[in-house]
């Protein structure tokens, strides 16, 4: 089993691919849309600055523990998936965003999709988990498509857009996943 990530993934509609720094535009225009991050830790209002120092941070990641892909649809980005991998606790952590004028098209789930497979193959993980806001529907939804199961909600664990929120804990155990993976082949 190896231990790094491939950089390129193709899923049938998407290219997932490391960010570069011309991306900088594509991320600005879908970044300031205030429906966009509603449920999202990152600045509001959102600057160049701000999509600048985004795209930065993906390019300098260290892929072993933390690849960002951005979602690359037909030569435009439309969004990014991350990991944070937690060897030392056999864990990564998914996180996940997609442009609003993309929404309910299966675009998140195909990528988020594709990453969860690619991580469990490739590897030596024993759990993937994800954590979102407890109001943010869309993605409690999204994480149940990926298998993933409701584990916990923590009392105002965070603060978004300084109003102090619930947040839920989601997680997909390896036995779980090879369960789903080996039933739809
Ligand atoms: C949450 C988000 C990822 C959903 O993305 P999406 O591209 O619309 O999701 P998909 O089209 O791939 O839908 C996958 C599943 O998610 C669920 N879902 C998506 N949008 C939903 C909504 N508005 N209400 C309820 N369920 C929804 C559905 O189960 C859907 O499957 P279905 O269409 O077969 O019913 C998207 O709203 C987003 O990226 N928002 C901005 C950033 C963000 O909030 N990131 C998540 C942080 S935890």
């Amino acid at each position: 089993m190896t231990s790094v990530l491939p950089t390129h993934i193709e899923t049938a509609r998407l290219r997932l691919r490391p960010f570069r720094a011309h991306d900088v535009d594509d991320v600005l225009a879908y970044a300031v849309d205030r429906e966009f991050g509603r449920y999202v830790a990152m600045p509001f209002p959102y600057r160049r600055t701000d999509a600048e120092a985004f795209v930065s941070r993906g390019m300098a990641a260290d892929w072993a523990t933390a690849p960002t892909w951005a979602i690359d649809a037909g030569g435009r980005v439309i969004g990014a998936v991350h990991l944070t991998v937690e060897p030392a606790h056999r864990r990564a952590r998914l996180g996940f965003a997609v442009a609003r004028a993309h929404w309910r098209q299966g675009l998140t789930l195909e990528a988020t999709r594709a990453v969860v497979d690619w991580a469990f193959t490739t590897l030596a993980i024993t759990r993937l988990y994800a954590t979102t806001d407890v109001r943010h529907q869309a993605a409690h939804q999204l994480l149940e498509r990926l298998g993933m199961q409701h584990e916990a909600t923590l009392r105002l664990h965070r603060t978004q857009r300084r109003v102090q929120v619930d947040e839920a804990w989601y997680g997909l155990l390896r036995v779980e996943w090879e369960a789903v993976s080996t039933a739809s082949r």
